[in-house]
């Protein structure tokens, strides 16, 4: 069987994991990097602040710088203040250009802050001097990463929990489009539209539900066939009944009321006889189409079989000419003796039932790649061409018929080829050119397969 199916379950599966990682571990980084900045509108606000701590402190009023302070920090609930720093080199050491001018107390507002720090950073922004600062805690307000947690729980929570979601839901409706396909065509089918099939419902693909598809459709075929031939038997066997039923009614009538009961009686016991081995026909039939039985497994000899038959029809038709051709031997192994016997019996019987008494009726059987043909010739009327492969219809009769033979219940052939169906054999009709009559032809298996 193949796995389409676990492919595509497990591809999409990985493959939607594999992205939701990616995306989520991209969308971290990025949020977080762009969350480790102060706000531009906040940085221009601390440069301003620094441009006014600069300003009083070059007007030399200390006063004013030392209100303005106060003022600031009671505001914004932080700290502030204005420092010089005088560095001084020892040792006879001296400070790089690049010290001088990159050297800071506290941070720079355009650095990136680190979101996990508990205490606010000390911001610094240095005058004009290079060596006088204003310094700040930067106040709560201002301090980068405000929506962090919220960031933080959308993409550990509600992203994943998203994707997985419409991922599931991808196959799910993968999966349960087609299910849904077929409980439509099985409930059709279950509602009497013998017609229903899920394969065609299911488009291109291909997959383990289709495979299911098909084996539904393939049930579907095999009971709505069965169904079919059923309803044909049941209505042609009760068609069939009703001859003989009619017959049986009115020689009763005549036996109750004392009209030749002599004659009636038998009549009666007759059809009964008549019934009873149509219904049996008809239930075998019904058997070996519905069951498609396993017969029991024999060896026998072929020529042995059909030298009785060929003899036991000698005794009934003592006017035919019966003649046989057979081997002297003709071993078939693991067959079943009673289905074989009642098919050539049925041949052979039908065979010298319309060939016209002191007419012949020839019997050969020949061995053949893998198996035996046995063909039974007659001098009968045959059968006309379009109905060669009817007759193997249950309750056909072929029109050109002998007025003087009696008609049967066209059940012999078919039980014929059902039984030989069941053994692996075959069976053909065909006109034999010349005077007309019919050559069936049985090819059997020497060994079942
Ligand atoms: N040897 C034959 N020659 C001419 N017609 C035949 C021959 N064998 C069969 N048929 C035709 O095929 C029909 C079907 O044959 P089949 O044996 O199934 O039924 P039947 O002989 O009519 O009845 P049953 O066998 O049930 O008693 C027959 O009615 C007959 O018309
Ligand atoms: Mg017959």
């Amino acid at each position: 069987m193949n796995r389409r199916l676990w492919w595509k379950l497990s591809g999409t599966l990985a493959l939607g994991t594999l992205v939701l990682f990616w995306v989520i571990s991209f969308l971290g980084a990025t949020t977080e990097q762009q969350m480790s900045f102060i706000a531009r509108k906040h940085q221009e606000t601390l440069k301003d602040w620094g441009h006014t701590a600069e300003r009083l402190y070059l007007a030399g009023d200390e006063q004013a710088l030392a209100r303005w302070l106060e003022q600031l920090q009671r505001d914004e609930n932080t700290w502030a203040a204005v420092v010089r720093s005088e560095i001084q080199p020892l040792a006879g050491s001296e400070l790089s250009s690049q010290f001088q001018e990159g050297f800071r107390l506290g941070r720079n507002v355009e650095w990136k802050i680190h979101l996990y720090f508990t205490e606010n950073p000390i911001m610094d922004l240095t005058f004009a001097d290079g060596h006088t600062h204003f310094l700040i805690t930067l106040p709560q307000r201002m301090r980068p990463g405000a929506y962090l947690p919220e960031a933080r729980l959308f993409l550990k929570a509600a992203l994943p929990l998203t994707v997985l979601l419409a991922l599931c839901l991808v196959i799910y409706r993968h999966l349960m489009n087609p299910v849904r396909q077929l409980e439509l065509a099985t409930r059709q089918f279950s509602e009497g539209n013998l017609g229903a099939r899920a394969r065609a419902l299911l488009g291109n693909r291909n997959d383990e539900l289709t495979a299911l598809a098909e084996t539904f459709d393939q049930m579907a075929e095999r009971i709505g066939d069965l169904i079919q031939s059923q309803r044909r038997l049941i209505s042609d066997l009760s068609h069939e009944l009703r001859t003989p039923l009619t017959r049986i009614d009115m020689a009763i009538s005549c036996v109750e009321e004392g009209i030749d009961t002599q004659h009636f009686l038998p009549r009666i016991r007759r059809e009964c006889d008549l019934m009873r081995a149509l219904v049996e026909d008809t239930l075998t039939l019904a058997w070996l189409e519905n069951e498609q039985p396993e017969l029991n497994q024999e060896d026998l000899d072929l020529t042995d079989l059909v030298d009785t038959i060929a003899e036991d029809a000698r005794y009934e038709y003592p006017e035919h000419h019966i003649r046989t051709e057979l081997p002297e031997q003709a071993e078939i192994r693991g067959t079943s003796h009673r289905a074989l016997a009642q098919a050539i019996e049925n041949v052979v019987r039908n065979a010298c039932k319309y060939t016209p008494a002191g007419g012949t009726v020839m019997i050969r059987l020949q061995e053949e790649a893998g198996g035996y043909r046995l063909s039974v010739e007659d001098d009968g009327p045959g059968v006309p061409a379009e109905q060669l492969e009817a007759i193997f219809r249950p309750f056909f009769r072929a029109t050109r018929i002998r007025e003087s033979v009696p008609s049967g219940h066209g059940l012999g052939l078919a039980l014929a080829s059902r039984h030989l169906d069941a053994i692996g054999g075959r069976i053909r009709a065909c006109n034999l050119a010349g005077n007309g009559g019919l050559a069936m032809h049985l090819w059997l298996p020497a060994v079942r397969m």
